[in-house]
């Protein structure tokens, strides 16, 4: 069965000392209201900051449910190419996920198809696991062509992996006008998305395997929303931004799978 995933991404927020605190204030929440799915049915992944992942990684060395996250990292393997961080970087610090292809990094670091599978094979060379963003503007909503971008997306960056790798690879759809704007994908619209990434992969690598990757939707997922948008039968968790800085509306929606 496939996995179940609460993720938040906390973006360019908190500073050391600000994160080790909200990573605190998240278990205090998690303990007072535990979630009723085991840590094989359902996973909570922080994406942190990189200064924070290896103080996050060690205070969550004994937690079975609660991982972390980088929300990036570099496309080549190590060198010359200062200020970057490798996967092998980010691995050594404990975290055992790495959110890749975010629309703000297609948008404002011009990343593409191919570098974004460089990273993903990076990611799964290292043994982590790439949660690999795709999502449509609205302008390729309104032109009707959105569902043929997801399909590049995913085929441009993810369908070189042989079975084995496609089958540790999490997904996120991220409509780009639902991010950070409070328009939420409706739960229809999310599910008929998120059915139609599910076919795409099986088109390629069977039902068998699609109906074993898990499937996030993100953009605006929040404390009220998230159980609505969780109960759909495609969508899988979520990958959450803002409410995910704030550890009662996180633990909230963590709480949000039936
Ligand atoms: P918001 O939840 O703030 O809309 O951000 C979503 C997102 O980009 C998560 O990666």
């Amino acid at each position: 069965m496939r996995k179940k995933i609460a993720a938040g991404n906390w973006k360019m927020n908190t500073t050391f000392e600000t994160g080790k605190k909200l990573v605190g204030e998240i278990l205090d929440g998690l303990a007072a209201n535990p979630p009723k799915q085991s840590p094989n049915e359902m996973l909570v992944v922080l994406g942190v900051p990189f200064i924070t992942l290896k103080k996050a990684a060690n205070i969550l060395k004994n937690n079975p449910q609660v991982k972390i996250a980088a929300q990036n990292c570099y496309s080549e393997e190590k060198g010359a190419f200062t200020g970057e961080i490798s996967v092998e970087m980010i691995k050594s610090t404990g975290a055992e996920f790495v959110i890749i292809g975010h629309s703000e990094r297609r948008e404002y670091f011009n990343e593409s198809f191919e570098m974004l599978a460089k990273k993903v094979d990076l990611t799964l060379k290292h043994g982590l696991t790439p949660i690999f963003c795709c999502g449509e503007k609205l302008e390729t909503r309104e032109a009707g062509q959105h569902f043929d971008l997801v399909k590049n997306q995913i085929a441009g960056s993810l369908f070189h992996l042989n079975d084995d790798e496609l089958s540790k690879v999490v997904i996120a759809y991220e409509p780009v006008w639902a991010i950070g704007t409070g328009v939420t994908a409706s739960p229809a619209q999310a599910q008929e998305m998120h059915a139609f990434i599910r076919n795409t992969i099986a088109g390629k690598y069977g039902k068998a395997l699609a109906d074993e990757i898990t499937i996030l939707y993100g953009g605006s997922v929040g404390a009220k929303n998230a159980k609505e948008l969780f109960s759909q039968s495609d969508v899988d968790g979520g990958l959450v931004g803002g409410a995910s800085l704030k550890a009662e509306d996180f633990v909230t929606i963590i709480n949000s799978f039936n």
